[in-house]
């Protein structure tokens, strides 16, 4: 057997290319050793966050070596295993990288059922994204019902979970920010949220004084930036700030671009918290149930946007980048 793969070739400078990458097409298939699972990768999660994961510097995770596999979540079928846990044909989801095939620790390997929901699923809802918008919203932003939600990249993987979330456990208001009119329309009318303010056509201060007239108690951001600030200077007293990711920062090359209207936090007595969606990982499962339960009674819906072909991982990458992707998107690798 043939593995194909993609290393990180160097440290890139603002957005992602190409060569950013090697693309390996005759790497050989390792043998799993002992507590290790062989996988055959059938779909690859493409993350906002691996951009982050190829620049040097502190973190919550170490970088990726230059020359190593590119790291990235995926969903697969077992073909080999030296754990007990698991045997061929198993599905299974865990960080196999962007390549065919895996041989990872069984240890941190999840079995899912693909009878329940489609594979790719796994990377998105009820996946870590979908972890990342129940705990940040529930946990992290101490949601309440009756609360105003405002959420950033509400058409996106994480987004499209907060505000439907939201709405399931009884919000006022939950108000999506996106870029274009196809992304708002899919807001509204598909996931229901209350409104939708375009980003890239509209005025978002207008927007958010227009749909939150008694302020935001609860703003989940997924893009950092001038949002941000915008979303600041409309905060309800005893407010909370949700800082999930700031997608538009990723890929500067200047230093990242803090909120000016920062001192709005004291004036309305707010709080603004990061998190790191790894830190709830002994609760995944019953997010994951309970989560499941929203999607099997048609409360909770799930997009994913599915590209096929390994040999397409960087241009894919960069649809993140660009906002081409609606609802999690996914790169598929093989059939399942
Ligand atoms: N803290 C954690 O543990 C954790 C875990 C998972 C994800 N995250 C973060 O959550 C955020 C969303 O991740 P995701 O996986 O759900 O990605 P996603 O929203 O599915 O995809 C990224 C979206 O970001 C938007 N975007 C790109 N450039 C932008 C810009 N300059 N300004 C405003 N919006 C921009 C685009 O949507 P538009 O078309 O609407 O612009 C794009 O579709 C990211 O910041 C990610 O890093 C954090």
């Amino acid at each position: 057997m043939n593995n194909r793969q993609f290393k990180l070739a160097r440290r890139p400078v603002g957005m992602v290319k190409r060569e950013d990458f090697e693309f390996v097409t005759a790497a050989p298939v390792p043998e799993p050793g002992d507590g290790e699972v062989l996988v055959k990768v059938l779909y690859l999660s493409l993350d906002p966050a691996m951009r982050g994961w190829m620049n040097e510097g502190k973190s919550y995770i170490p970088p990726v070596g230059i020359g190593e596999v590119m790291r990235a979540g995926g969903v697969g079928v077992v073909v080999a295993s030296k754990d007990s846990a698991f045997a061929p044909g198993d599905h299974v989801v865990g960080m196999t990288g962007v390549q065919e095939y895996a041989t990872v620790k069984g240890k941190t390997l999840t079995k899912v059922n693909p009878k329940l929901v489609p594979l790719p699923v796994y990377l998105g809802t009820l996946g870590m994204p979908g972890m990342t918008a129940y705990f940040g919203l529930f946990d992290v932003g101490a949601f309440k019902p009756g609360d105003t939600v405002v959420v950033s990249g509400a058409a996106g993987a994480v987004g499209q979970v907060v505000g439907q979330i939201a709405k399931i456990k009884g919000a006022g208001r939950v108000v999506g920010i996106a870029g274009g009119a196809d992304k708002c329309k899919y807001v509204t009318e598909t996931l229901g949220f209350d409104a939708c303010i375009d980003y890239k056509h509209g005025d978002v201060k207008a927007g958010l004084k227009q749909h939150c007239p008694k302020g935001v108690d609860l703003y989940f951001d997924n893009v950092g930036g001038e949002i941000l600030d915008l979303v600041l200077a409309q905060l309800a007293m005893h407010a909370r700030i949700v800082i999930c990711g700031a997608v538009s920062q990723y890929n500067n090359t200047e230093p990242v671009r803090g909120p000016s209207n920062y001192m709005m936090l004291l004036v309305t007595r707010s709080t603004m918290k990061g998190m790191v969606v790894f830190d709830f990982a002994s609760r995944y499962k019953d997010a994951a149930i309970e989560m499941g339960g929203w999607m099997a009674q048609g409360k909770l819906k799930s997009r994913e946007d599915i590209v096929a072909g390994l040999e397409t991982f960087p241009d894919t990458l960069l649809k993140l980048f660009k906002g081409e992707n609606t609802g999690k998107l996914v790169l598929k690798v093989a059939e399942g």
